[in-house]
């Protein structure tokens, strides 16, 4: 039985011509979309089944489509000794023990972990009375960059919890610098901030590829090997946001991650399963590459409606990014939160170069109750006759009005209407995201995995480094 689906894809902003696409373009792609379907869904199975890929398909990091099924799965067989509950365990263990705990990571070890706090945890998290977040530590992320200020102000922060605090490492190469140089840095401080009688490895938990150098200083540090997470083989960092990468730190937020997962695998059922024009994944993927084939829109707007899918959106921009933008080809994503950009990207969606499909991501039905305008005596603002109106009728206007601007000016958009922001829906949207990511590249002729050219930086920046 197939789990009911939090999303809708509503292709509708996009029907019309001349600059938009016909129902006839998109019934053109059918057979193509769905012989990438069949290729995916081969490619997932050559993965379960260990079989070495052609080398014209290497590399082949399929190994994200089925990992939510198995991990759900192990629970059941497992209880206890799964993976998933072993991070749970670890998790409650370190947050016992720190009111604060910084998670170090870039690029997919990073941007999946936080997309979750925003989408699913309170938005002020770190500032509200424990109470309010579950009695769970403050998170901070780290390791994303290389800030001299910001890693002195986050030391002058973390003093205030003296021995309370806590450092989640994660890097699947284990070697990456931004995120090594921060850690040496971070865990000299927490060695200094911890009475004699603590162990340093109580409070430092590793998420790393096997036998690389994070995973053998963990070791050094007496980390204990079944609390040293592993990236599995075959997940590409930024198809890793549903293994330990992302579940540990949710676990730390305190989310459900067998909800989380079973999102995933209801997308993965939907996705093998249902019609092209009734499947969210190929839809969204279709309307995508159909835009970007014959109209030149290789701008994905990625749209975000309220505060809370900024960090979902950019978690998108990397994973696109570095999934389709080689061969000198590959769409732009830009993540914008609305209401907040149509005051400052909106007039170039509005009245700029003609490259763009904008996607609304808008949630249905706020986690907290609607707010009203209000009456008020002092009505020298005008919004008496507003008062009954509340804050997502007004978001829902804006999004519906901003659709009809573009409407009228011949721009294209799509809506995906994600029914509520919970661990659940966030599965889903994970997955299809990293589906239609997959279905586009094979579609396009393009490997989707491996990020052969984010290595030229790190291979100059190191050689820079050593030689000075
Ligand atoms: O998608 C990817 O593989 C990259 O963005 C990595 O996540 C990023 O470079 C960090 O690598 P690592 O986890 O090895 O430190």
């Amino acid at each position: 039985m197939l789990e009911p689906l939090l999303l809708r894809y509503d292709p509708a902003g996009v029907l019309f011509t001349p600059g938009g696409l016909t129902p006839q373009c998109l019934a053109d792609c059918g057979p193509a979309i769905l012989q990438a379907r069949d290729e995916v869904l081969a490619d997932a199975q050559l993965w379960e089944d260990g079989v070495e890929p052609e080398p014209a398909k290497q590399p082949l990091d399929a190994g994200f489509h089925y990992l939510p099924n198995r991990l759900l799965a192990e629970i059941q067989a497992l209880h206890a000794a799964s993976e998933v509950r072993r991070i749970q365990a670890t998790a409650d263990r370190l947050a016992a023990r720190c009111d604060a705990v910084v998670v170090l990571g870039i690029g997919g070890s990073s941007m999946g972990a936080r997309a979750l706090l925003e989408a699913c945890c309170h938005p002020f998290y770190n500032e509200v009375a424990p109470p309010l977040r579950g009695g769970r530590p403050k998170l901070y992320f780290e390791g994303n960059n290389v800030d001299n200020d910001a890693v002195q102000g986050l030391i002058e922060l973390l003093a205030q919890h003296r021995g309370r605090w806590g450092i989640v490492a994660i890097s699947k190469s284990g070697g990456t610098l931004e995120t090594a140089a921060v850690l040496r840095i971070l865990l000299r401080e927490l060695e200094n901030s911890l009475e004699s009688n603590r162990r340093l490895a109580d409070y430092f938990v590793p998420v790393t590829g096997s036998g690389s150098k994070l995973d053998r200083l963990a070791a050094a540090v007496g980390c204990l090997a079944e609390e040293t997470y592993r990236v599995p083989d075959g997940v590409g960092g930024r198809f890793s946001v549903l293994s330990a990468v992302g579940l540990l730190p949710a676990a730390l937020m305190g989310l459900d991650l067998e909800a989380l997962l079973g999102g995933a695998v209801a997308m993965n059922d939907h996705f093998a399963a249902a019609e092209y024009g009734a499947n969210r994944v190929l839809d969204f993927a279709a309307v995508c590459h159909q835009l970007e084939a014959l109209q030149g829109c290789t701008t994905r707007v990625l749209s975000t409606w309220g505060k809370r899918l900024e960090g979902f959106g950019l978690w998108y921009d990397q994973l696109l990014s570095e999934s389709l933008g080689k061969d000198e080809r590959g769409a732009l994503p830009l993540t914008v939160v609305n209401t907040r950009d149509l005051h400052s990207r909106g007039q170039q969606h509005q009245e700029g170069r003609r490259d763009k499909l904008v996607t609304n991501l808008l949630v249905d039905a706020s986690a907290a109750a609607p707010l009203a305008i209000g009456s008020s005596r002092r009505n020298e603002d005008g919004l008496n006759e507003l008062a009954a109106k509340t804050l997502p009728q007004i978001l829902a206007a804006a999004a519906a009005g901003t659709n009809q601007a573009y409407r009228e000016a011949r721009r294209p958009t799509a809506d995906l209407h994600v029914a509520r922001l919970d661990e659940h829906a966030l599965g889903q949207l994970f997955q299809l995201f990293m589906l239609a990511t997959v279905v586009e590249g094979r579609l396009l002729g393009i490997n989707p995995y491996g990020q052969p050219g984010v290595e030229d930086y790190k291979r100059n920046m190191n050689a820079i480094l050593r030689k000075e």
